[in-house]
């Protein structure tokens, strides 16, 4: 890929701005849920469980949602947390987070903050855009702006579960995408030094029977078929 492309990819989501709810619309999709703050949800109670699990409070940590997009998760889940910030290499999806604490990423490998600024960082959804050859890159600049002893959570597209590989192939704002096998994604943060903090599966389950059953999701967490994945690593101290 040559730069002018790689400029390309690093604003690919300025085009798909304007329109992105629209496009994102999927007769499965809809049968899961028809709120789409339920995906969002989902991740805030995915973390919130791993830092109870883990006897930490998140209302003492910065947090940073790197690929924020138009900050749906950040909108629903800074509460949770002392202070929050975002970043994108799309300025047309940040324009739209309506949130003033966010930055854009100028290259796809480069976080826009100064090392050791936060205790915990997220990526949600976001790996699967980024080219292979830009993924350690990036997760090492994740590593530097996470202080010591920070978590990392990267939640992905779970290839492994057929009804997102269907919805992901339909979508076009997917067009380009290149699923991560949890076990890819566990290797890539260990590989930048991340100790293995373990994986959570979720989305199991529709809405409705998410909220009946709650009970049902928890128990499966660690059955590597749900819809996505949630990958933590912490950085050693
Ligand atoms: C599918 S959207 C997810 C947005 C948001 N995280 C969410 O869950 O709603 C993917 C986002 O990743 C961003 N992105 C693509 N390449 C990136 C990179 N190298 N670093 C950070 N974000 C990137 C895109 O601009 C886009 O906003």
């Amino acid at each position: 890929m040559n730069a002018v492309d790689h400029e390309d990819k690093n604003r690919e989501f300025d085009g798909f701005a304007g329109q992105y709810r629209e496009l994102l619309k999927d007769p499965i999709r809809e049968a899961f849920t028809k709120d789409s703050g339920f995906f969002a949800e989902r991740k805030r109670q995915v973390f919130a469980a791993f830092f109870a699990r883990q006897g930490m409070d998140p209302h003492r940590m910065r947090w940073l949602d790197v690929g924020c997009g138009q900050g749906e998760l950040m909108s629903m889940a800074q509460a949770d947390f002392a202070g929050s910030a975002g970043c994108d290499p799309s300025a047309e999806m940040l324009a739209r987070a309506g949130n003033p604490n966010v930055r854009v990423q100028r290259t796809p490998t480069s976080i826009p903050y100064p090392d050791e600024s936060f205790e915990f960082v997220s990526a949600v959804c976001v790996y699967h855009h980024v080219l292979p050859a830009d993924r350690d890159a990036l997760t090492r600049d994740i590593f530097r702006v996470l202080v010591p002893g920070g978590i990392f959570a990267m939640v992905e597209h779970n290839p492994l579960n057929p009804v997102t590989q269907i919805i992901v192939r339909r979508c076009p704002v997917d067009a380009d995408a290149q699923l991560l096998l949890g076990r890819l994604a566990r290797r890539l943060m260990h590989r930048q030094g991340f100790r293995n903090m373990g994986m959570d599966f979720f989305l199991f389950l529709p809405q409705g029977l998410t909220r009946r059953f709650p009970w049902v999701e928890k128990m499966l967490r660690k059955f590597p078929m749900g819809g996505q994945y949630c990958s933590f690593g912490f950085k050693p101290k």
